[in-house]
């Protein structure tokens, strides 16, 4: 079954050609990043205006570098929440219009199933039941991952998600927006235990994380050197700060891991770009005899591949919308978007 993708959620334009779930036929990314960057963050109407300029041409593309019409495709997935709800309903519009032209069944994918289906584009011989660690820039998430369309959320943020920790922290030590990937890079030849930073915790809740204490850790470091006229370590202090977030990370999942008996561990999301993350998990999962799997770099971030891939398994679930499908901005990853 050919499914072609479509994923508008937050600032990247994009669409992809997946076959049965597992193969990439084609996939294309328009990032709005450069111009999003001038505002220190994503602007919620430019990103809705830069989808619909882009989205036709994106599609185009994706159909023509995988060789196929509109007509060839099996089905029209797209992702229907969460997001952002302009950027998402020019998506869902899209994809409703192109499915409903075609007389093509229309599948709406949750954006985080989505990334958690990365791991199925790249290892064929992942299957469910398995532990997830979603770790996105809006999103901190333990899933059991029952079968491919039921999840169990084990642990959650309370407050900021992993890759907004990242990127405010970045922001506080000079990097421009979103700065997860250039810390990661400064913090490569930095000392990682040169900065004390907390270790916080959710009373009551040990599955649960809380990633604004130490971002304002990191904020009141760099003010009391700046008053005090002090430099910091930059290197070191990115380094220090990544470590922190593999190590509470990779603390909980463990923990969820003991509880639940998962014996395969899997990581999603853009965060799982992160590479403390991925070399800190991956020893401690070697340690333990547990198979890890993450996506490759470029599967990490939003793309449309994956929700190409999630999309396969909706089907096959008899997990269709209406024409009548709307976005979303929130949906909790258990629940099932409303069937035809
Ligand atoms: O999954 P994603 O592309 O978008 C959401 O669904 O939220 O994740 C984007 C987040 C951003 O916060 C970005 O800074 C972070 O992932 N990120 C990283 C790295 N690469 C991307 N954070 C830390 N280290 C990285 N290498
Ligand atoms: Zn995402």
């Amino acid at each position: 079954m050919k499914i072609l993708s479509i994923e508008s959620s937050c600032d990247e334009t994009a669409a992809a050609l997946v076959e049965d779930g597992r193969k990439v036929l084609s996939s294309v990314v328009y990032s709005q990043i450069a111009e999003h960057r001038r505002y220190g963050g994503v602007v919620p109407e430019i990103a809705s205006r830069r989808h619909t300029e882009q989205i036709c041409a994106v599609t185009q593309q994706a159909l023509d570098q995988g060789s196929l019409t509109l007509a060839q495709v099996d089905g029209v997935a797209v992702t229907a929440a969460p997001g952002l709800i302009g950027a998402l309903l020019v998506g869902v519009n899209f994809a409703k219009s192109l499915a409903f032209a075609a007389g093509k069944p229309l599948i709406p994918v949750h954006h985080i199933r989505g990334h958690i289906a990365a791991n199925y584009l790249a290892h064929p011989q992942l299957e469910p039941p398995f532990l997830c660690m979603v770790v996105s820039g809006g999103h901190t998430h333990i899933v059991m991952v029952e079968d491919y369309t039921t999840f169990r959320v084990l642990g959650r943020t309370r407050d900021d998600a992993a890759g907004e920790a990242f990127d405010k922290a970045a922001r506080a030590m000079g990097f421009g927006y979103p700065g997860g990937v250039e810390l990661d890079r400064a913090g490569k030849d930095g000392d990682p235990s040169k900065y004390s930073l907390p270790t916080p915790h959710v009373d009551g809740s040990p599955l649960d994380f809380s990633f604004s204490g130490l971002k304002t850790a990191v904020i009141n470091l760099v003010h009391n050197a700046s008053q005090k006229g002090e430099e910091l370590d930059i290197p070191s202090l990115a380094a220090s700060f990544g470590e922190k977030v593999a190590e509470i990370i990779t603390q909980r999942l463990l923990l969820a891991q003991e509880e639940t008996g998962a014996q395969v561990i899997a990581l999603a999301g853009g965060v799982a770009a992160n590479s403390r993350l991925r070399a800190r998990l991956s020893a401690a999962c070697k340690e333990r005899g547990l198979p890890l799997y993450a996506p490759p770099l470029d599967l990490c971030g939003d793309n449309a591949a994956m929700i190409g891939a999630q999309a396969f398994y909706e089907y096959q679930a008899g997990h269709l919308a209406g024409w009548d499908l709307n976005a979303q901005a929130t949906m909790d990853l258990a629940e099932q978007f409303e069937s035809r």
